[in-house]
């Protein structure tokens, strides 16, 4: 079972920020997730639409201009990163579930991943690129059929595998909350993946084992590893 460090290690770091990432790969995470938006064409990484959640910033994220994202405190000294910074940092050592949040990501995301390809040696399938908005995801499965989608779910749909299928999903990825073991059943009988978020207490992750989903994402990937056993 895949352990996924979500936001990065972001229970030992500030999410989403180099730290957070750097931190994840010490650990010996073979996948971390995090969360774009875009900000004058570019992807930075950053979880909600409004800077004052998470960064010493006010008002919204797409309205920013990337000079004023550059300045903000993201916690601990740490800065907002565009994606190609983490790209950079990253640089191929582990996999990558970017989830596009926010409007004008699919764009931004083509040309960038073809560049991370040629320029840092990453391969397509070191990427699963995940969304709420699958509208977004149908686009960019559209203009790069090669990479692997995650339909991101935030219940419990009854049609999940009809939008799975057209979107030729590799994965669902389905909220703890809402993870039964009718629909993880099914879903894998359809050779669908089955990540769950977020999964931090020892019980949960235990459940997930004994379900056999495919991967969990946790804040904590060093103790969830622990918990579960797992390399
Ligand atoms: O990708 C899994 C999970 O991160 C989705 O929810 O709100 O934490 O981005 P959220
Ligand atoms: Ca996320």
């Amino acid at each position: 079972m895949l352990v996924i460090a979500h936001r990065g290690a972001s229970g030992l770091a500030p999410e989403n920020t180099l730290a957070a990432m750097s931190k994840a790969i010490e650990l010996g995470a073979c996948a971390i997730e995090l969360d774009v938006h875009c900000v004058e064409g570019e992807l930075v990484v950053i979880h909600d639409r409004w800077l004052q959640k998470h960064t010493d910033g006010h008002g919204l994220v797409h309205q920013s201009t990337l000079e004023q994202l550059a300045k903000l405190d993201a916690g601990q000294g740490q800065r907002v990163p565009t994606l190609w910074q983490v790209l950079e940092q990253v640089a191929g050592r582990c996999d990558l579930n970017i989830e596009l949040k926010g409007r004008n990501t699919s764009d931004a995301l083509i040309p960038l991943l073809s560049r991370a390809e040629s320029e840092l040696g990453y391969q397509p399938q070191q990427f699963l690129i995940s969304s709420f908005n699958h509208r977004t995801l149908a686009k960019v499965k559209q203009q790069r059929p090669d990479l692997r989608i995650g339909a991101l779910i935030a219940c419990c749909p009854l049609h999940y595998a009809q939008f799975a299928e057209e979107l030729g999903a590799f994965s669902i990825h389905l909220d703890v909350n809402f993870a039964e073991p009718e629909l993880i059943a099914d879903a894998k009988s359809r050779g669908l993946n089955v990540y769950v978020y977020t999964v931090d207490e020892p019980e949960d992750l235990l459940e997930m084992q004994r379900l056999e989903v495919d991967g969990v994402f946790s804040n904590w990937p060093d103790r969830a590893r622990e918990t579960l056993g797992v390399t």
